[in-house]
């Protein structure tokens, strides 16, 4: 199947040598052709160029144009909590009533919350309701995904969640990268007994999880409260057996040294950094590690941003991402995170739109298939209603400008 786009109003993140990831000033630079076309043979993109150059030929299955709209390759998502039982609306209530989310997590609710009712839903209805998500965001133009588990918190409901996300790569078209996040909360049964269940984790999940081959990578929630630097390193150390790579929970209420844990252990990323020190960011410099800001859960819980102009102006890259769940962010809208990001962080939309594709890619092993508009990437691209630039994407915030999105080069019937 040789598919034919023409008369792009302006085709988006173009690469003719595909790139890792755009760290500090480059991230402002987004490569864009203006009234171009692009070519897709079967799942992947075959070529791209100006449409002064384009000649229809037979051996094209389809030509469709898309007079008006821009194309720009679709979001990915490099941190995420889809799967999930059930909602957690009652907090959010009792947060506007003044709790804070700490003291909604000292009385039992938080993560737990979502660990007692996902233990008790069967592993089919779990699957439904996180399918129903995966849709979702497909929808607002996710075409590449990571999921954690973290709300089993035993073996049999960790296990259950990852076999979800198993489920979910196998029937849906998404690039989908698993992560084991045994380590989310202390489950009740272990209170005061936190060396007990890392133990268990270490010694009783994750050997079955390798094993399962359930899980590209873990992580942990590296917090005051959560699990120490310390519980950490025993964690990564004993991940790093199983060949699984980092992608951590860090510095999001507090800088404990999560960051430099994470550069240490060459993790892929480091997530949340809403407190950042100055240490934390120079830890961060010429290393492997992407930091990834998750502005929505700012927002939903009216915490800090990631301090992104002072990491992107230090050179560091920086990847954007939705950190959907229960309770921090019950939204996995891709073009709300970028919005924020303009907004609340004062990314450009050039750096904004870097992060949420190219970076985003890197930060779930993807950079090879996905992030951006390159010959022989995966055709994953969305077409937008008709607009007049990228830039209305983050200004129009809160409204969808997207017209179709393609996975593979199949548009998605919505
Ligand atoms: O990334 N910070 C840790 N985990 C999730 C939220 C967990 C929850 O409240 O259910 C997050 O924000
Ligand atoms: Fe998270």
């Amino acid at each position: 199947m040789k598919i034919a786009i023409t008369n792009i109003k302006e085709l988006i993140q173009i690469e003719d040598m595909p790139k890792k990831y755009v760290s500090g000033n480059e991230m402002n630079n987004l490569p864009t052709l203006k009234n171009a076309f692009l070519i897709i043979e079967n799942d992947c993109i075959l070529d791209f160029g100006s449409m002064h150059n384009f000649t229809p030929s037979i051996s094209f299955d389809k030509i469709i144009d898309v007079t008006d709209r821009l194309i720009l390759p679709t979001w990915c998502d490099s941190h995420t909590h889809i799967v999930y039982a059930g909602n957690r609306e009652q907090e959010f209530v009792d947060r506007i009533n003044g709790l804070t989310y700490e003291e909604i997590a000292t009385n039992g609710g938080g993560i737990l919350n979502s660990a007692t009712l996902l233990q008790n839903t069967l592993e089919e209805d779990l699957y439904k309701q996180s399918a129903a998500r995966l849709e979702e965001v497909i929808k607002l133009g996710t075409g590449a995904i990571e999921i954690k588990s973290g709300y089993g918190l035993t073996k049999d409901a960790e296990i259950k969640m990852l076999k979800v996300i198993k489920k979910l790569k196998e029937n849906y078209p998404i690039a989908i990268k698993a992560t084991f996040l045994g380590a989310h909360a202390l489950p009740a049964a272990f209170k005061n007994k936190k060396s007990d269940y890392l133990i268990d984790v270490i010694e009783n999940i994750l050997p079955i999880v390798a094993k399962e081959k359930l899980a590209d990578f873990i992580d942990v929630f590296c917090e005051t409260g959560y699990f120490s630097v310390e519980d950490t390193v025993k964690l990564l150390e004993a991940g790093k057996v199983y060949g699984l790579r980092p992608k951590i929970h860090v510095n999001q209420f507090n800088a404990i040294g999560g960051v430099q844990t994470g550069v240490k252990y060459k993790a892929l990323s480091v997530d949340h950094l809403e407190e950042m020190r100055t240490e934390d960011i120079e830890v961060l410099k010429n290393t492997e590690t992407m930091p990834v800001a998750l502005p929505s859960c700012s927002y939903f819980l009216s915490i800090p941003y990631t301090p992104a102009r002072k990491m992107i102006d230090a050179g560091l890259p920086l990847a954007l991402a939705s950190d959907y769940n229960p309770g921090s962010t019950p939204s996995g809208n891709m073009n709300f995170v970028v919005s924020t990001a303009c907004i609340k962080m004062k990314m450009t939309p050039e750096e904004a739109i870097n992060a949420a594709t190219l970076n985003g890619a890197y930060a779930m092993g993807l950079e090879k298939t996905h992030g951006s508009i390159c010959r022989g990437k995966k055709a994953n691209f969305i077409i937008t209603k008709k607009i007049p630039s990228y830039s209305f994407i983050p200004y129009s915030f809160g409204n969808n400008q997207i017209e179709a999105v393609y996975l593979n080069g199949v548009k998605q019937d919505f």
